[in-house]
């Protein structure tokens, strides 16, 4: 029976609750010294959390945000997939970075291998989703087939901690089946193998086998922050297939993965960027240029529009694109100007209007306590569009009709069109402010727009990417 006495700490959740990259890394860390440990709970290398401090950044993939506040500890929990490979190049990006990991890193041992093989099924067979190709929707699949006749799909972190040998000997199997059925000629087995085993070598001592490690520490009145990757639009329950990732990643997935019961749950947070954007195939009804931006996003796996290819085609002519009455050309100078390229990819971001139907729907079904939103520096931009308007989604309609409850399947939201309202928008910088009674009233008004249809409360904003350039306005 977990019923929590005094004394016991307790978990807190921090979800995205678009389609990724709101800013949640950035807010684990402006959180950080609330929280003793912090949990990846969900998917693997596909994330990129950015956290900027005094200037410098990190993209975290899969090493938890809260990892600039040294002696906290850092837990990757059982829902998630490892790719053992990209986590030690990580490891040493973020202690060249000054910030000790191993000693403090632990990982569950329930945790999945991600193994060659998936890499290669992954890049092979899923571009119509355009997923990140780090093999993530190939190791969730094996962990629900199981077996393939007498072969193991599915290897956790334990498996190799006990059985290393047999282990490792079933991962190469597996890789040499997916050689043969895809036909990659001059695959080299045996470095990948090698690689794989002085990676796993490395992190070894950081593998937990103690699967109520988390709840012990609760009792002993430890503060634990839950960090979700992708976002909830992403979750493969609650999204729009087959345009999601391949975990669940909403805030009851967090307790399930780190295997705390739901008694110790205290606050659920929500962010949410301003201006919002989603990497990959997929419906956005509230984005610039719709279909259009689509394909040019994608075309070519993301790879034809990156950064620098965007900014030798329109890099003279942001202004005049921001300036146009076509949508997709407003959506490129936003994703320009806001430096929209994936933090694990490089792949351009498609960019929407802020969408308060698909927020509410998310806020709600994760029973979400507070909100941050981010990029509100980034509304400036409005001021300089023909419209010079702020456009926000209040509801959807399909064949002509307004909709009341969110469309859950992707039949149904391709058919579904944005009905916009517009707000006046304002020309000043605002990233040096601090205090909320300095915010433009034009902000406030969009705010206090978007805490009437989300019924949630906003805690603050994000006016810069830095750590400290946050407006608090609330608390919980
Ligand atoms: P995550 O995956 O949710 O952690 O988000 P990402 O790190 O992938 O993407 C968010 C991007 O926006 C990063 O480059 C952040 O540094 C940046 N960012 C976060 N908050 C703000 C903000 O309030 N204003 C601006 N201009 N950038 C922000
Ligand atoms: P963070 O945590 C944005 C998207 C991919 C693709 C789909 C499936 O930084 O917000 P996958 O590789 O997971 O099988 O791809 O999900 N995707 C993300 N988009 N941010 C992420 O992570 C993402 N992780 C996966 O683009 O559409
Ligand atoms: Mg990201």
């Amino acid at each position: 029976m977990a019923r929590r006495f005094p004394g016991d700490g307790y978990a807190d959740v921090l979800i995205g609750l678009q389609h990724g990259d709101e800013g949640k890394g950035r807010f684990v860390d402006g959180l950080a010294d609330l929280y003793d440990i912090f949990v990846r709970y969900n998917g693997g290398a596909n994330a990129g959390h950015t956290v900027v401090v005094h200037g410098k950044s990190l993209a975290l993939h899969q090493i938890p945000s809260g990892v600039h506040q040294l002696n906290k500890k850092l837990f990757i929990a059982s829902q998630c997939v490892v790719n053992l490979e990209k986590l030690c190049a990580e490891i040493d990006e973020v202690e060249k970075a000054g910030l000790p990991v191993l000693g403090r890193l632990r990982i569950s041992s329930q945790a999945s291998v991600i193994q060659p093989g998936h890499i290669i099924q992954d890049q092979i067979t899923m571009g119509a989703v355009g997923t990140t190709g780090n093999g993530i929707g190939a190791a969730y699949a094996a962990q629900a087939l199981r077996m393939n006749l007498d072969r193991r799909l599915d290897i956790r972190l334990g498996d190799l901690l006990h059985d290393t040998e047999r282990s490792f000997e079933m991962i190469k199997q597996n890789l040499e089946a997916d050689i043969q059925q895809y036909g990659i000629p001059g695959f080299d087995v045996e470095g990948t193998m090698n690689r794989l085993r002085q990676c796993f070598e490395r992190v070894r001592g950081c593998i937990d086998t103690d699967p109520l490690y988390l709840i012990k520490e609760i009792r002993g009145g430890m503060r634990i922050l839950l960090e979700g990757a992708q976002a909830f639009g992403l979750d493969k329950t609650s999204g729009v297939t087959p345009d999601v990732t391949s975990s669940n990643t909403g805030v009851q997935a967090a307790f399930l993965s780190a295997g705390i019961p739901v008694e110790f749950k205290r606050y659920a947070y929500g962010v949410a960027k301003l201006i919002p954007s989603r990497v990959g195939h997929g419906p956005f009804v509230s984005e610039f240029g719709g279909g259009r931006s689509e394909r040019h996003c994608m075309e070519d796996a993301g790879k034809r529009h990156t950064r620098d290819v965007e900014s030798q085609l329109f890099g003279n002519r942001i202004h005049e694109l921001l300036q146009s009455d076509d949508p997709l050309e407003v959506g490129i100078a936003l994703r320009m100007i806001g430096g929209e390229y994936g933090a694990s990819t490089g792949r351009p971001r498609r960019i929407g209007m802020l969408d308060l139907m698909q927020l509410k729907f998310a806020i709600a079904l994760n029973g979400i306590d507070g909100i941050f939103l981010t990029k509100a520096d980034q509304l400036v931009h409005f001021s300089k569009t023909r419209p010079n308007l702020i456009p926000t989604v209040y509801s959807y309609s399909m064949n002509g009709e307004r909709i009341a409850s969110m469309p859950t399947t992707k039949s149904a939201l391709q058919l579904a069109t944005p009905n916009v309202r517009y707000y006046p928008s304002f020309p000043q910088d605002i990233s040096l402010i601090r205090d909320p009674g300095d915010l433009p009233n034009e902000l406030r008004n969009v705010l206090a727009e978007v805490e009437d249809s989300v019924e949630a409360r906003i805690l603050a904003v994000g006016v810069g990417p830095g750590r400290d350039q946050v407006v608090h306005l609330s608390s919980l």
